[in-house]
């Protein structure tokens, strides 16, 4: 699943980096992530939308270091930010405000002036409620803000529940229904620009159907829209595209993108994406230890120096993520628990594999590059992972392995 990952000689390498190496300089737990892979990760999403009027805004919340963001800066991305530190971020890795569209249900006042002030794109606008504090936080600063609506068309995206995100019952976007009346409230508004139309159904979407159902919806709203006067500029179909962390078939970028592209040929709109995890998930990996091996009566466990405050989707999806020794081993392979040391049951990386492994061996948790390292937690107070990023030979720290010190700097004892 990790796309540039390969072995030579018996012991895993990314790129041209043995994963040992790294663990020799980094320490573990620590996340790798390469540099091809994100950049042919971009480039396929580019390449599919090539000589259409497209614009591919990674979603900086699958992995937000600096180093990752300008990978994907330095190709000419565009940025979908939830929060104004990831609007933060963006800058400091070099991104253009000039590309970042802003989603999210819940923007605070402060969120929207850093925005406004930097200039941003478009606001993915989820309710009327919104609508009217982003008109009224333009207006103090003599600015007009661009906007898009985020509708929710009501289609199953067939994933996980937690997931999913355009279906009624979610919070997420504006009912189709509500959409039109919205839209003439925001034409009639001094301060907002209509810029879009933006929707994202959902995560990890392994058919392309669901998504094209509701693109189709939201051209009938365009449509709609236009014979009112009301023409837009942009159409965002969101984020969604699943990856392989098993034994899925993730559709490619140009078989998921070929029925949107039909849909929407021959029109002028420019064509918005917010891809998070098909661009990052498979680019990179969690590096950790054995500390010990402990053969229980039932089962056998392998505990590890990672745990789910470094990687959460096992314990909070039941999510898989494939699991790899780094080095071929004598030693017979037995069926393991992949579990960290945090005092919880609910702490494991890995139900049941069959590895070969000795105290101290290493072990690769791949298509860990989305939602690993942000999601993260200090819980047990243990430090974040460091951050590794490999480009061909080289191997950058781009996340130093935080302290101790650091995780109560901010906190004080009573006197
Ligand atoms: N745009 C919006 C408005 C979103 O809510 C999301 C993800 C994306 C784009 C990016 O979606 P992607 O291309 O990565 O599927 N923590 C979960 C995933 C949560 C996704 C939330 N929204 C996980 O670990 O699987």
């Amino acid at each position: 699943p990790v796309t540039t990952l390969r072995s030579v000689a018996d012991s895993l390498h990314l790129e041209d980096v043995a994963l040992e190496t790294i663990a020799q300089r980094f320490g573990t737990p620590t996340y790798v992530y390469s540099r091809a892979a994100l950049t042919a990760a971009f480039q396929s999403w580019q390449q599919a939308l090539a000589g259409r009027r497209a614009l591919v805004c990674y979603a900086v919340k699958a992995n937000s270091n600096l180093a990752v963001l300008s990978v994907f800066a330095k190709l000419g991305a565009g940025f979908d930010i939830v929060s104004g530190g990831e609007l933060a971020r963006v800058l400091a890795a070099g991104g253009s405000a000039g590309k970042v569209v802003f989603s999210g249900v819940g923007k605070s006042r402060t969120e929207m002036r850093y925005a406004l002030e930097q200039g941003i794109r478009c606001f993915n606008v989820e309710s009327a409620a919104e609508l009217e504090r982003l008109n009224e936080a333009a207006g103090q600063l003599g600015k007009k803000a661009p906007i898009a609506l985020r509708v929710n068309p009501d289609v199953d995206p067939k994933t996980h529940p937690y997931i999913s995100t355009g279906l009624k019952s979610n919070k997420f976007g504006v009912a189709f229904d509500e959409a039109l009346a919205l839209y003439r409230r925001a034409a009639s508004l001094p301060n907002l620009t209509i810029s879009g139309i933006a929707c994202h159904i959902g995560s990890q979407l392994l058919d392309p159907a669901p998504v094209a159902e509701a693109a189709g919806k939201v051209l009938g709203l365009v449509d709609q829209l236009a014979a009112e006067g009301i023409a837009l500029d942009h159409i965002d179909l969101g984020g969604g595209l699943g990856i392989r962390y098993q034994d899925e078939t993730p559709p490619s970028v140009a078989t998921y993108l070929a029925p949107l592209l039909e849909i929407f040929a021959g029109r002028k709109e420019e064509l918005c994406f917010e891809p998070g995890r098909s661009l990052v998930g498979n680019a990179g990996l969690l590096l950790t230890r054995v500390e010990y091996l402990k053969h229980g009566e039932e089962k056998n466990f392998a505990i590890v120096d990672a745990a789910m405050n470094d990687l959460a989707r096992p314990a909070l999806y039941d999510a898989y993520h494939e699991a790899v020794a780094v080095k071929a081993s004598e030693v017979p392979a037995q069926r393991y628990e992949i579990v960290g040391p945090i005092c919880e049951s609910g702490d494991f990386l890995a139900h049941d594999r069959e590895l070969a492994l000795a105290d101290g061996d290493l072990v690769a948790l791949l298509s860990a590059g989305a939602y690993g390292m942000t999601m993260s937690s200090n819980y047990n107070t243990r430090g974040r992972a460091a951050e590794v990023m490999v480009d061909g030979a080289q191997a950058h720290e781009v996340r130093a392995r935080e302290t101790v010190e650091s995780l109560y700097a901010l906190e004080r004892p009573l006197p």
